[in-house]
């Protein structure tokens, strides 16, 4: 039989920075989606990887001092370690520097600019030659530039252009025809109405001023442009243009492409436009989500090691991480990641109500049977009526919200079953039956029905936990069933041999826990923010291209409407010009008479039209300044190595 398949996937991470429990959020979730449509019977697949091309993660190597491409091989390892300590199961890391994909990368833009729908244009920003970067207008500081503070200026740069505007009216008629293809229904409206609607401009697509991506084989000075690179990546895994195409024609188009919201943009309205002008069909659904956020701050890389994934599943393991994140936020919504929530689900939920079902189970048929269970015909009593009632609701009810992709809600109808068999313990008082050999056989019924729930829900927690199933089918001894048997109420042996093992989820003393966390937590953000960015390795050879000259200060005045110092500097013979923005930390009376030590090397550059020919050498640690002098008498001039 064949059957229906299902194609799954999470946007390729940035190798720029390290995973952190916001991108374990986007990968937990589609794993959930992907756990739960295998269960229903669907052929997954389920792909991953990470965004390996642009400016940013080759600057995340360099500030590391390794290779671009060393760099890369390391961060790809972290996010599938990342993936394995959350038991994320893909089936497929992409890698976007992988040969095939740059081939697929180049074919798919060759095409486009056969058709017409790629031309070469210009492309027009503000430039800072030195840094040989573009940046808008709201990016530059006064005319200066962000990184280095060298005045930019505006330039025109060679580049190829997607036509995006031809795509409108059918982008808008996709969106509108199609419900589902934008979810949540916010995200629909917002690309309807902020981006379609005032219209779209065509997409640069290519750049010269940085050499870090894909080539255009027809024309080598420019690289692709990140979009086009890396939104292709979801067709290119499955070998889309390339001999080995089987899995693209029986997998494509995509069922969900799962995103945070902030890239819903390049989802919804830059991808469709490239298959629709490739002829490609169009992903189904496109499903942005909200963010993790930290007292409300989005957990970013920077932000994101004192909320380490590896850290909570070390101390609590990857289920109770997992279904506190599916469980606690609403999927599609932002939410707040607070250590109490966590823990406070583990006792709660995890702890008492799951844990607790399951051991005082087991508990009661070791002590009241000896653990074998041997359960006859006996009619059922209203409390036994109640329970099976809601049971046999819940697969109907979880479906459907499953296939929305709602997790949140899900957990909530699995747990109403869960405390109302907790519910129905108390009601039918099996340490009460026990006392009367009568009841013997109502007991066993009793705690039969309560190992049956168990099953069923061991079935439907799978996608959400998939350790937890195993552990509480080793304890009930029973084999592992499937979802339709969900369905049916009475399926677990109606002899079992149970054995007890240890609790499901240990209760945690939440205020010792919460300290220790906050310990944990502050001392990563403290070691974040102490550590030095460490630059590439330098040799004698390059160190020693530099001239440092002590220098004495002979005047000083400030330039008005700036924070800079314009001092004279004498240096040997010599009496030379030095502008420094350090007007903040020293006036012109105190700078007189200094000895400092000056980079007298440095080429000339106009600072606020006063020209500058070196640099004097201070100390910063961003909140105070303090200029590098000379620990003794020695005349200006002299030299400094
Ligand atoms: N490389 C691009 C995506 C290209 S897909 C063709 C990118 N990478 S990213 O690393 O910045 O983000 C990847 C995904 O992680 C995004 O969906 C983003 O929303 C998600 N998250 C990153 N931080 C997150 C949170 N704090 N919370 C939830 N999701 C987060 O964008």
């Amino acid at each position: 039989m064949k059957l229906e398949t299902f194609y799954i996937t999470t946007p390729i991470y940035y190798s720029s920075g390290r995973p952190h429990v916001g991108t374990a959020y986007c990968s937990i979730a589609s794993d959930v989606m992907a756990r739960y449509k295998k269960a229903r019977g669907f052929e997954v697949k389920f792909l991953t990887g990470n965004d390996e091309f642009g400016q940013k993660n080759e600057e995340a190597a360099k500030e590391r001092g390794v290779s671009t491409m060393q760099h890369l091989d390391d961060m790809a390892v972290l996010f599938q370690d990342m993936a394995k300590a959350v038991d994320v199961d893909y089936d497929i890391f992409w890698r976007t520097t992988d040969e095939r994909h740059q081939r697929a990368v180049q074919t798919i833009f060759r095409t486009l600019h056969d058709k017409g729908d790629i031309y070469k244009g210009h492309y027009e920003g503000l430039y800072c030659t030195p840094c040989e970067t573009f940046y808008t207008d709201g990016q530059v500081n006064d005319g200066n530039c962000p990184d280095c503070g060298r005045a930019v200026h505006k330039m025109q740069e060679e580049a190829y252009f997607f036509r995006m505007s031809k795509y409108q009216d059918a982008l808008l008629a996709h969106i509108e025809e199609n419900p589902d293809f934008i979810m949540p229904v916010s995200r629909k409206n917002e690309m309807i109405n902020n981006f379609l609607k005032p219209g779209l401009d065509d997409l640069c697509v290519s750049r010269t001023s940085f050499k870090w991506g894909i080539p255009v084989d027809f024309d080598p000075d420019h690289v692709v442009y990140v979009w086009v690179d890396a939104l292709s990546n979801y067709a290119n895994a499955l070998g889309f243009l390339s001999k080995n195409d089987e899995e693209y024609r029986k997998f494509w188009p995509a069922d969900i492409h799962m995103v945070g919201k902030e890239i819903v943009r390049f989802h919804t309205l830059i991808w469709p436009a490239i298959l629709m002008a490739l002829g490609e069909p169009l992903p189904k659904q496109v499903f942005g989500h909200g963010w993790l956020t930290s007292e409300g701050r989005k957990v970013s890389k920077s932000f994101g090691n004192a909320i380490d994934p590896h850290m909570l599943v070390d101390r609590y393991g990857s289920d109770a991480l997992r279904y506190f994140l599916m469980r606690e936020f609403t999927f599609g919504n932002d939410g707040d990641f607070r250590n109490e929530a966590l823990l406070t689900r583990i006792n709660a939920d995890l702890a008492n109500d799951l844990g607790n079902l399951l051991s005082r189970t087991v508990g009661m048929i070791e002590k009241y049977f000896g653990g074998e269970l041997v359960v006859k015909d006996v009619p059922d009593t209203e409390f036994e009526t109640a329970l099976k009632e809601l049971v046999s609701a819940m697969p109907g009810k979880i479906e459907p919200l499953m296939d929305r992709m709602n997790f949140s809600e899900t957990l909530n109808e699995i747990w109403a079953v869960i405390r109302r068999a907790n519910k129905y313990t108390d009601e039918t008082q099996p340490w009460v039956l026990c006392k009367d050999a009568e009841k013997s056989d109502y007991l066993a019924l009793v705690l039969y029905n309560l190992a049956e729930v168990l099953r069923i829900i061991s079935v439907v927690i799978a996608p959400f936990m998939p350790k937890t199933p195993a552990e509480i089918r080793k304890q009930l001894n029973i084999e592992k069933y499937d979802w339709e048997s969900t369905k049916i109420f009475g399926l677990t042996p109606r002899e079992i041999k149970v054995q007890k093992g240890a609790a499901l989820f240990p209760r945690l003393d939440i205020q010792k826990e919460l300290a220790e966390l906050t310990a944990i937590q502050q001392s990563k953000i403290e070691q974040a923010e102490a550590a030095v960015p460490q630059k590439p390795e330098i040799t004698i050879d390059e160190f020693s291209k530099m001239d440092l000259k002590v220098g004495e200060i002979v005047a000083c005045e400030a330039m008005k409407k700036t924070k800079l110092l314009k001092s004279q500097v004498r240096i040997g013979t010599e009496v030379r010009q030095i502008v420094s923005g350090i007007s903040a930390f020293y006036t012109p009376e105190q700078m007189l008479g200094k000895k400092v030590i000056v980079v007298t090397n440095l080429k000339p550059i106009k600072l606020r039209g006063e020209i500058s020919q070196g640099m004097i050498l201070a100390a910063a640690d961003g909140t105070t300044l303090n200029l590098l002098t000379v620990d003794g008498e020695i005349e200006s001039g002299a030299t400094v190595s």
